[in-house]
């Protein structure tokens, strides 16, 4: 099997992301914060590691500011939900995801308005076009650090300094990039950041977070869900205080530990490494699909510009059918379709129908790049 469907989840994960889940299951398995015993303050300490570990591997300083949520979704979900009020202006891309997409539309209804700045065709964004959308009624920018269809990287730092000109806070939906592409929230002027665990960062589905910066004021943000904190439990209102403002809720303390063994992964192996590795592939998936008569190519077609993910079309061929005999006659998988982006693939130029997505990792060989792109030149063939 060859597997290149990381851009869905990562597969496999490591062995240390299994072993640290099963351990902090069997041997710290209290709830974090809520009760005085040992298992409760060993899981706390879980927390907390992964937290500091967080913070420095995004470089946002305090661990406090990191909050744990199920993933990227639910990270943006606080952010547009909790910030944004009837007549405020929001800044977003033509590419993003439908994480970004259904929440804002739905504001959109209830008064808030949305200005869609449109990409290229190969997903590249145009900085003046981003400054020229914001002014200074804009409260939020949002954009992806990747996309999720073509791969192409936003200007992230530019697009920070556009923000900036005005009160606007910058909201990265670093689904795709963490893990995989450098996230320095400080050097790039980040205020808000939505990442999810499952994917480059190699640990288990349920675990995500936000990583909120020093500009931003919490006062401000409403959270989306309130409850148990186990903290101000003599108060029946919300603690004001961070992380605890946006965790109600016992957390996911084993998707946690599996996310932090994770991090500690990618950290050991470095993240150019990962990066120098999938850009290789990356390469070399463009240029075999390239030489294939009939297929089309979408993106950049650069790897220095994009992540590793290639989707691609065949003339007169259908994706389902392309995805379905990968998978049946060749062994590899792949995610066909819109991969929940329809405004990615309108701005691409391939809606409704989608694209064959190719996303391989850093577990992903050569020889599996070789023989994807020899069956699919077969398959094209037949
Ligand atoms: N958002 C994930 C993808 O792109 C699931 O496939």
């Amino acid at each position: 099997m060859i597997y290149l469907d990381n851009a869905a989840t990562s597969w496999p994960k490591p062995p240390e992301v299994l072993k640290a889940m099963a351990d902090v299951l069997g041997h710290a398995g209290g709830n974090p914060g809520r009760s005085g015993h040992r298992l409760s303050i060993e899981a706390a300490g879980v927390m907390y590691d992964a937290r500091e570990d967080i913070a420095s591997f995004f470089n946002n300083g305090d661990p406090l500011r990191v909050i744990f949520t199920h993933n990227a979704t639910h990270a943006i979900n606080i952010v547009l939900k909790g910030l944004l009020k009837p007549g405020d202006r929001v800044v977003t891309s033509s590419i993003e995801h439908n994480a970004v997409m259904r929440p804002l539309r739905s504001l959109e209804r209830q008064g808030v308005n949305l200005r869609v700045v449109p990409c290229a065709s190969d997903g590249s964004l145009a900085i003046s076009d981003v400054a020229r959308a914001v002014d200074s009624g804009t409260r939020l920018v949002v954009i992806t650090h990747a996309s999720n269809v073509v791969g192409t990287v936003m200007p992230i730092a530019e697009i920070a300094s556009a923000a900036h000109t005005t009160r606007a806070l910058l909201l990265v939906d670093a689904a795709q990039t963490a893990g995989v592409v450098p996230v320095d929230m400080k050097a790039m002027g980040i205020d808000l950041l939505a990442f999810t665990g499952h994917k480059g960062l190699l640990g288990p589905p349920g675990i995500g977070g936000l990583l909120i910066g020093d500009r931003v004021d919490t006062s401000l943000i409403e959270p989306l869900m309130e409850g148990g904190t186990g903290s101000q439990s003599e108060l029946e209102e919300q603690p004001e205080f961070l992380p605890d403002k946006f965790e109600s809720g016992t957390p996911n303390l084993v998707g946690i530990a599996g996310l932090h063994a994770g991090i500690q992964w990618v950290m050991e192996r470095g993240i150019k490494a990962i990066r120098a590795h999938e850009k290789e592939l990356t390469r070399a998936l463009i240029s075999g699909l390239s030489e294939i008569s009939g297929v089309q190519v979408y993106g950049t077609r650069d790897p220095e510009r994009s992540i590793a993910i290639v989707s691609f079309t065949v003339k007169g061929r259908q994706v389902s059918e392309l995805g379905l005999r990968l998978d049946e006659e060749y062994g590899i998988l792949t995610r066909v379709g819109l991969h929940c982006a329809p405004a990615g693939h309108r701005t691409i130029g391939s809606f409704p129908a989608g694209t064959v997505r190719l996303a391989p990792s850093m577990f992903t060989t050569m020889d599996d790049i070789n023989k994807t792109i020899r069956a699919i030149q077969r398959i094209v063939n037949s």
